[in-house]
């Protein structure tokens, strides 16, 4: 990501780009634990059984797609990449859940929709590309109800040998590496392994969350800490 765009022009260009291979290199690479981590996220918003859920950063629409598998809530999945809501869309099509999901352009720093108008906002995987985290952050506590929920899946750094020695060797040297020849786009897979290491993980994203308004805020660090589940409340 060094050219003179913005961020997020970087970001929308760099995922339009890979759309098509997006869900096959995500599973291929994780060696589908992403799908398990899904899943938990899943698990711990039906707990709060929401009737409507915002998406944000939905791309291919797997969360939003995952959350519909055993709940009946509205959910509405926004992103900047129309390529990503493209495959999504006929994910959904493909899966009879087209009135139970919608997809919309949209940005997570500007989210076209009234204060207090969702039960949970959740994000997988899509916090680290924002340009403004912070602004993003408030934007999904302005949307939510007071009470609600929001639910953040991101990668995080592991600590503990050899888990951190390995982890950072497969991110270095392996995922760039297969991601380009698989992807065919030069920067995606290495903007991955980079945009993890800048991110504040841990205590540092709940302080964020704080910062932002938000409050019961915990984490639970799934894998080793390869990724972690960030759960908090609005007031
Ligand atoms: C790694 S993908 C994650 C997609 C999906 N949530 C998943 O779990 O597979 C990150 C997504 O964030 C989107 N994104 C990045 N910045 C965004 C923003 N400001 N607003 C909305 N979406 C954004 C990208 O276009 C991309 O589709």
């Amino acid at each position: 990501m060094t050219n003179k765009q913005g961020k997020k022009e970087n970001v929308r260009t760099m995922f339009n780009n890979i759309a098509g291979k997006y869900d096959f290199l995500n599973h291929f690479l994780s060696a589908g634990i992403d799908y398990l981590w899904r899943r938990r996220v899943a698990r711990i918003i039906r707990r709060e059984n929401p009737k409507t859920i915002l998406d944000v950063a939905t791309g291919t629409g797997d969360l939003a797609i995952e959350l519909a598998k055993k709940s009946k809530a509205r959910i509405t999945g926004i992103d900047i990449a129309q390529g990503m809501l493209d495959i999504g869309q006929q994910k959904l099509k493909a899966k009879g859940l087209e009135n139970q999901i919608s997809l919309r352009l949209a940005d997570s720093e500007k989210l076209p929709f009234s204060d207090n108008s969702f039960d949970v906002a959740m994000v997988a995987f899509g916090v680290r590309n924002f340009e403004d985290l912070d602004r993003g952050l408030s934007e999904m506590l302005r949307v939510i109800r007071l009470g609600g929920m929001i639910v953040v899946l991101e990668f995080s750094k592991p600590t503990a040998f050899p888990v951190k020695q390995l982890y950072s060797f497969y991110f270095r040297f392996i995922l760039p590496r297969l991601g380009k020849i698989i992807s065919q786009d030069d920067s995606a897979y290495t903007y991955l392994p980079e945009s993890v290491g800048q991110f504040p993980d841990g205590k540092l994203f709940l302080d964020r969350l704080e910062k932002a308004g938000f409050i019961q805020t915990r984490q639970d660090r799934r894998s080793f800490g390869v990724a972690t589940i960030y759960v908090a409340h609005k007031r």
